[in-house]
């Protein structure tokens, strides 16, 4: 069992005031520390800069004897001579972080200037030298084709079950050059440390996420509770959020560190950050932020990446907040698709009033609106609400899923799989001159996968319970 750090102490380091070997408590450490840092680079997560035509990031963790972030990099070439040609590129020194598996230092550097559409290679440097050469693609300057992945919640079951789906994610389906993770990566607020759990992201993904760039969006789970000076309950970002992602500066004023857009290849992904929004009081400034960075886009297609869902799945109520704020800027900006996280359920949602209008509206040509999505990837499930056998054109319970994304010009096509590779919902979307409209696929998908009272979709026992 770990003991929680004193909050004040742990909101002190998150902001660099406080060394960490001035906390009072001594960290507790896991059971044979399965996760300590190691003389080579681990936990190498690849982040694209806002123009990842010419910027990219990498976030990675050694021991504590290499204080240097170093890395080289080198326009790809086909033979083992990488080393050539690279250019050292050194990031700030290394930033301790003391854990349950025990001290680490956490580094980053951003690539910049680099040429577009084109393959380069890099490496780490560990205390006992280089790690292995990893290779990553900039985005073209045109709306070139392009494939992405979006995951829901991996949070629960990280490495047991969530690993699975990821690996099937990218085993299954070649290409994919983005990954978007709708928040709750790893189950945080709980516990204040949870490095295994982050080793277990790291894990999990493995090689993948230090060649495909990452979008994360922040869950609640990224945030741990405080204490304010007068007793009442807060939340902080917690201390793994800004150590592993390298992400681009240029969110919405009051959540620089989670807030922020990356425009690839005729897409602009908006990243929000609900849980600042609804209990940090930046709902205001977000929604601001995000009028106008749809307002400037001049992609053609617009998606937004947030974790607290517009329409939930399996909680009572819809979350007023976020629904209140964000859905009129999304209607009224033609956001084309709204990704979220948080119910642990799957829901692809096409209109308010329903599937049957949502069917009969696409019978008589009508336009689409923004399709919401949600989804998870790990082993947490909720039951369904009410409103699920009729809201939702597809929904899911007791399901671990993925979801590839295809946008080629005018048309986007997305496809929802069950952790085992099933085709489970798929839509396409297409601009005409009037606006998106929106076919079903006639692909075989699997039957609806619900509970049906204690008898799960698998025929074993419902493990979604009521929220
Ligand atoms: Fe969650």
């Amino acid at each position: 069992m770990f003991r929680r750090f004193a909050p004040v102490l742990l909101g002190t380091a998150v902001l660099g005031l406080t060394p960490l070997a001035a906390q009072e408590q001594p960290v507790p450490r896991s059971a044979g520390t399965p996760y300590a840092a190691r003389n080579l680079p681990d936990r190498v997560v690849l982040t694209p800069a806002a123009d990842p035509t010419t910027g990219m990031a990498v976030a990675w963790r050694t021991d504590t004897a290499q204080k240097a972030s170093e890395a080289q990099l080198a326009v790809a070439v086909d033979g083992p001579t990488l080393e050539e040609k690279a250019v050292t590129v050194t990031g700030a020194p290394g930033t301790p972080k003391d854990s349950a598996n025990g001290p680490a230092l956490y580094h980053q550097v951003r690539f910049e200037g680099l040429t577009p559409d084109t393959v380069y290679a890099y490496r780490l440097k560990g205390s006992a030298g280089w790690g292995e050469w990893r290779q990553f693609h900039t985005a073209a300057t045109e709306a070139e084709p392009f494939r992405f992945l979006y995951l829901g919640d991996i949070q629960n079951g990280i490495l047991t079950y969530a690993s699975r789906v990821i690996r099937q994610a990218f085993h299954g389906h070649g290409g994919i050059e983005l990954v978007l993770l709708a928040g709750d990566i790893a189950a945080q607020r709980d516990d204040l440390d949870h490095d295994d759990e982050w080793g277990e992201f790291g894990e999990a993904g493995g090689y993948n996420w230090g060649i495909v760039p990452q979008l994360p969006a922040t869950g609640n789970h990224e945030y741990v509770d405080v204490i304010r000076p007068d007793g009442s309950e807060s939340r902080k970002l917690g201390p793994y959020w800004p150590l592993q992602f390298a992400l681009p500066d240029n969110g919405a004023p009051g959540a620089k560190a989670t807030t922020y857009y990356v425009d690839y290849q005729g897409v602009r992904f908006i990243v929000l950050d609900g849980t600042s929004a609804i209990d940090l009081g930046t709902m205001k400034q977000q929604t601001a932020w995000l009028d106008e960075t749809l307002a400037s886009s001049s992609a053609k297609w617009n998606v937004v990446l947030f974790h607290q869902p517009v329409f939930t799945c399996a909680r009572p109520e819809d979350i007023s907040e976020v629904k209140t704020a964000w859905k009129p800027v999304f209607e009224s900006r033609k956001v084309d698709l709204v990704l979220q996280g948080h119910d642990h359920c799957y829901s692809r949602l096409t209109s308010e009033a329903g599937r049957e209008v949502s069917a009969q509206k696409r019978a008589d040509g009508a336009v689409q609106g923004p399709v919401y999505l949600v989804s998870v990837t790990g082993s947490k499930m909720y039951g369904l609400n009410d409103r699920a056998p009729n809201q939702p054109d597809r929904v899911a319970e007791a399901t671990e899923l993925y979801q590839v994304i295809d946008v080629d010009g005018d048309q986007i096509s997305f496809r929802t799989y069950t952790a085992s590779g099933k085709l489970y919902d798929g839509f396409e979307l297409e601009r005409r001159a009037d606006g998106n409209h929106l076919t079903e696929i006639d692909e075989p998908v699997i039957a609806e996968r619900t509970c049906h009272g204690s008898v799960g979709p698998d025929g074993g026992t419902c493990v979604a319970r009521a929220k």
